[in-house]
This record gives structure tokens, C-alpha cells and sequence, in this order.
């Protein structure tokens, strides 16, 4: 009896011990200690030539609320990933923070994200606490991945100016949503189903020379933080006949 009430009990303890591991391995709500700094002061939200390649949309997404990336940037990967940044001076920080999307590529005197001014900003707890923030210049910050929200918004393809249909397309994929990574990207003939995976030219921007030909059925492979892969194939296909500077609805949402 004594023997097999010591041995639930530690079982009970080994249960516990797991479960704390486990909590530690995903470990979802870690932040993870930083340093921030902010644009120059033209910029007060994003850049119109980040090295993501989202051009004028980079500027303003996400209310203009984005930051560069270092380390993040992932060589392109880490495009259109969303974070909360918070700064940690209690007198001077609030306790949400900010949230950005990473539109560019760039790093500061130990900083994990230059920030927009208007995002920078937003870390403080009022204007004046602002005003101390950029007299700082750099802050020390936390920061964890979070998932992008973008309500009412599919996600979109813009072609890319430099594109030469029908044989050379580029392209931008915009409001990228949750917390995945989009780690490669097939066009596919609807008739026939041949594919052709494209290559990263860079950030964002996505191309194949020779593409194939007719309506294009788009597919995307999302890799979340655990490494777990899946194709996305969104309803709508990119019409036989696109053109430079045109934007297709894909039709989906992916959270
Ligand atoms: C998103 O796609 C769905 C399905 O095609 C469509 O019904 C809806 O209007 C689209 N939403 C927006 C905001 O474009």
C-alpha cells in the first residue's frame, strides 16, 4: 500500500515536471530582451524602399506602425512577421507596447528593430513620455512574435513594375496574415498542372523568368515556428492575362 501511494506520488511529480518543460519549449508568451531605435525624422512612418520590396505599401501598413529588422530580417524571410515590441522603463513605457510588421532590413548599436517614429511613439505612456523616448534615441525593449491581423483584408498579389508578361513576373505578396512564415511559392498551369517553384529574389518579392502560361493557380508554403509546413492554395488563380503594377485578390485568409 505504502509502496503504491509513493509511486502515484511520483508519478504525479513527473507530471508536473513535464508539463513545466513543456510550457518551456513552447514558451509562446517569451519575450525576449532587445534593444530598439527609431527611423530619422523625416520618416514618421515606413519607407517607400524598404529592403522587403513591399515599395509605397511598406510606408503604410499596419497604420504605418512597422519597424526594420536586423537579425529578423532572415534574408527576406522574416518579411511581413509581426511582433510586440514594449519598451521596459515603467515611469516611461506602456504595458502593451506596439505592434509592427517588419518592412525592412537594417540594424542600429545593438538593436533588434529600428522602429517608425510613429510605432517608436507609440511605446510610451503619453506624449511627454514620448518626448523622452526620442531623446533616448535607443531603448531597451522586449519583444515576441505575434500574429498579424488584418481584418477585412485577403491576402493580395501585387505585380511587381519590373515584370514583362508574359516572361518575367514578379511579385509582392501583401497582408500576409498569422504567425507563419511563407517559405517558398509555386505557380501552377490550371490546365495541366505543371508548377514551377520561384525563386526569393529578395524581402518579399517573388519571380520566375519563363513563367508558365495561362491562369495561374498560386500556391504558398507556410512554415510556423515549429517548423511545421503546409501548402496554401488560394480560390482564386492569377488571370492568364496580368500586368505590371496590377493587384489580384487571392480570396483567402490564412490565420
Ligand atoms: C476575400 O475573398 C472572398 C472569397 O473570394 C471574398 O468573398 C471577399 O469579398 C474577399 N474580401 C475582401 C475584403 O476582398
Amino acid at each position: 500500500m505504502a509502496a503504491a501511494s509513493s509511486s502515484v506520488f511520483v508519478f504525479v511529480i513527473t507530471l508536473i515536471f513535464m508539463q513545466r518543460l513543456s510550457e518551456c519549449a513552447t514558451c509562446s508568451d517569451c519575450f525576449t530582451r532587445s534593444r530598439a531605435a527609431h527611423y530619422p525624422n523625416s520618416e514618421e512612418q515606413g519607407t517607400d524602399h524598404g529592403a522587403c520590396g513591399y515599395g509605397s505599401f511598406g510606408a503604410t501598413i499596419n497604420g504605418g506602425d512597422v519597424a526594420t529588422a536586423s537579425d529578423l530580417y532572415r534574408n527576406g524571410v522574416g518579411c511581413g512577421a509581426c511582433y510586440q515590441v514594449r519598451c521596459i522603463d515603467s515611469e516611461l513605457c506602456s504595458e502593451e507596447g506596439k505592434m509592427v510588421v517588419i518592412t525592412d532590413q537594417g540594424s542600429g548599436a545593438g538593436t533588434d528593430f529600428i522602429m517608425s517614429r510613429r510605432a517608436y511613439a507609440g511605446l510610451a505612456q503619453t506624449a511627454d513620455a514620448a518626448a523622452s523616448l526620442f531623446a533616448l534615441g535607443v531603448i531597451d525593449i522586449e519583444y515576441k512574435r505575434v500574429d498579424c491581423s488584418y481584418p477585412n483584408k485577403n491576402i493580395t498579389v501585387k505585380i511587381d513594375e519590373n515584370s514583362d508578361a508574359p516572361h518575367y513576373l514578379a511579385f509582392v505578396i501583401r497582408f500576409q496574415q498569422g504567425k507563419n512564415d511563407i517559405t517558398a511559392v509555386q505557380l501552377c498551369e490550371t490546365k495541366n498542372f505543371v508548377c514551377k517553384l520561384l525563386d526569393r529574389s529578395y524581402g518579399t518579392v517573388w519571380t520566375t523568368a519563363s513563367p508558365p502560361r495561362g491562369p495561374l493557380s498560386l500556391r504558398m508554403l507556410l512554415t510556423n515556428e515549429d517548423g511545421d509546413e503546409q501548402w496554401i492554395v488560394p480560390i482564386n488563380n492569377i488571370p492568364r492575362d496580368w500586368k505590371a503594377g496590377d493587384i489580384y485578390d487571392t480570396g483567402v485568409q490564412v490565420n
